[in-house]
């Protein structure tokens, strides 16, 4: 119509049809209504089985809503129970700051020979592992971290450069922390952080010792 390629009979045929419509359709609701009105007071049990067929279908309605809104609690409380299993760590916090994580995690995937993390790179996440394996490079030496471990937590504890190179070895779920989230939750579950911070300064004492007897061994 706006472009002006319908014929005047056209318009006029549409608008004859708005005008028919607009006033027509308070006349049939106003008309339905009164209908309604006369055939249950004629037939007072139709309405009572046209009542009940609404109510029986609106009670249907609410129990499948109901029993979704179950099987949504079910699958929630499933994921809580699977991560706590996973990664026992977890179990420190309650069921709040459990459901927390699951909302800050991002999932990610790696596939075998995939670098997760390099050597000197800046720390922008950490890393939980949901299922597969990954190694840690050292120098001289590979760390295998499998399911329920976690890396990638020095850089974001001391704020300086990744330590090692982290390499998937099998096909990888991830869960991936990132930086801010780390802090800001970590500053308001600290039991998390020192039982965090407690395996980083473990693995950084025997990445210590693993030096000095590589080293005793070349002198040697
Ligand atoms: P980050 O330094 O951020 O990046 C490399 C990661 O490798 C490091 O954090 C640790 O999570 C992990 N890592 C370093 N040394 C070891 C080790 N000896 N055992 C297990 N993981 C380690």
């Amino acid at each position: 119509i706006s472009l002006g390629l319908m014929s005047r009979e056209g318009q006029d045929l549409i608008l004859a049809g708005a005008i028919l419509s607009i006033t027509l359709n308070p006349l049939v609701f106003a008309g339905i209504e009164k209908l309604q009105k006369l055939v249950f007071a004629r037939w007072p049990r139709l309405e009572h089985s046209y009542g009940m067929a609404r109510h029986d279908h609106l009670c249907r309605e609410l129990s499948v809503i109901g029993a979704q809104r179950e099987e949504r609690n079910r699958q929630h409380h499933l994921e809580i129970e699977q991560l706590t299993e996973t990664f026992p760590l977890f179990a420190a916090v309650d069921e709040n700051a459990q459901e927390e994580l699951l909302l800050l995690f991002r999932p990610r995937s790696a596939s075998p020979g995939d670098r997760v993390i390099r050597t000197g790179d800046r720390g922008d996440s950490m890393y939980f592992i949901s299922s597969g394996a990954v190694e840690v490079k050292l120098e001289d030496d590979e760390v295998p971290l499998g399911a329920g471990s976690f890396f990638g937590e020095m850089a974001l504890l001391t704020g300086a450069r990744r330590t090692a190179d982290v390499v998937a070895v099998d096909f990888c779920q991830l869960l991936v922390l990132e930086r801010r989230d780390f802090n800001l939750f970590m500053s308001r579950h600290p039991q998390l952080r020192a039982a965090v911070s407690s395996m980083a300064q473990e693995r950084r004492e025997m990445n210590v010792m693993r030096q000095r007897r590589d080293q005793s061994l070349d002198a040697g």
